[in-house]
């Protein structure tokens, strides 16, 4: 084995499709997972992209159940759940993993995260771990901070490297700056043996070159580039022809 497989925590995945009961009822039923047979993981970074609804999330939360983090996220410690909502796909994957273990591990939603705030406060309140939890997220509650901040807080102190990162929507704590923040601090854990996979729709975010890009379509889960995404060629085309897409998009009743 070469001294770059080592590398991996996550290698790649497979959906056990002849356990599946049935392909018409959610979540196989999603155009994305309707297709799936296998998944190779980035060494560094894989991302996700696709429409709303094109079952990122849900395809995030089953590699991350799998591997024994909460459905609503956190470290594997975390075992609080305010609703049982996350689907069976977890199931029905098998995840082939790298030599090494991680050392440390995150799973991150945007959805949930006030959620896990919440949950931290109170094991601190309640005692009994030592170390408040909250020491390790910069020492402020995180509901005391905003949501970017604290989402920055958790990325800069919680993370240490040699981990496995699973992130859904990072950017929506984020603005732009932060998140070429968050890039750098990327690079810095990655450099430290860390593996991201990443669901976004952040053209900054979805930055990092030495990575995975897979699109999640009607036509199933496939390989993309940078440079062939909507959220590249959208913000672009945006950003260089702002007046001419607002008045194509901004048309008066009158006009038309
Ligand atoms: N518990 C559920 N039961 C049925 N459908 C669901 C459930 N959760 C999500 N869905 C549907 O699955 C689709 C994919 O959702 P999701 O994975 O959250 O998409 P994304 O993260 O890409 O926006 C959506 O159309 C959503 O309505
Ligand atoms: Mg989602």
């Amino acid at each position: 084995m070469s001294i770059y497989d080592q590398r991996y925590y996550l290698r790649n995945l497979n959906l056990l499709r002849d356990n599946v009961p049935s392909f018409e009822q959610y979540p196989f039923n999603l155009d994305a997972i309707r297709e799936l047979s296998e998944l190779s993981f980035h060494p560094k970074v894989t991302y996700l992209v696709g429409e709303n609804g094109s079952g990122k999330s849900t395809l995030m939360e089953a590699i991350a159940v799998a591997l024994g983090f909460n459905a609503e996220g956190g470290t594997m410690n975390f075992s609080f759940e305010t609703a049982a909502t996350h689907s069976e796909l977890y199931n029905y994957l098998r995840i082939a993993r790298g030599a090494r273990r991680p050392r440390d591990g995150f799973f991150f939603r945007a959805e949930s995260y006030y959620n896990l705030a919440t949950s931290i406060d109170e094991m601190d309140r309640a005692g009994g771990f030592g170390r408040p939890i909250i020491d390790s997220y910069g020492g402020k509650s995180l509901h005391q901070q905003s949501h970017g901040e604290s989402f920055l807080a958790t990325f800069l102190h919680r993370f240490g490297g040699n981990g496995l990162y699973i992130l859904d929507e990072p950017e929506a704590a984020l603005s732009p700056s932060r998140q070429l923040a968050m890039l750098a601090r990327m690079h810095d854990l990655i450099r430290d043996n860390s593996q991201f996979v990443i669901a976004t729709h952040s053209p900054i975010l979805l930055a990092y070159p030495d990575s995975i890009i897979y699109q999640l379509s009607s036509d199933g889960i496939q390989e993309t580039t940078w440079e062939e995404t909507d959220h590249y060629i959208i913000t672009k085309q945006f950003l260089n022809n702002r007046d001419r897409m607002l008045e194509k998009l901004l048309v008066d009743e009158d006009d038309e």
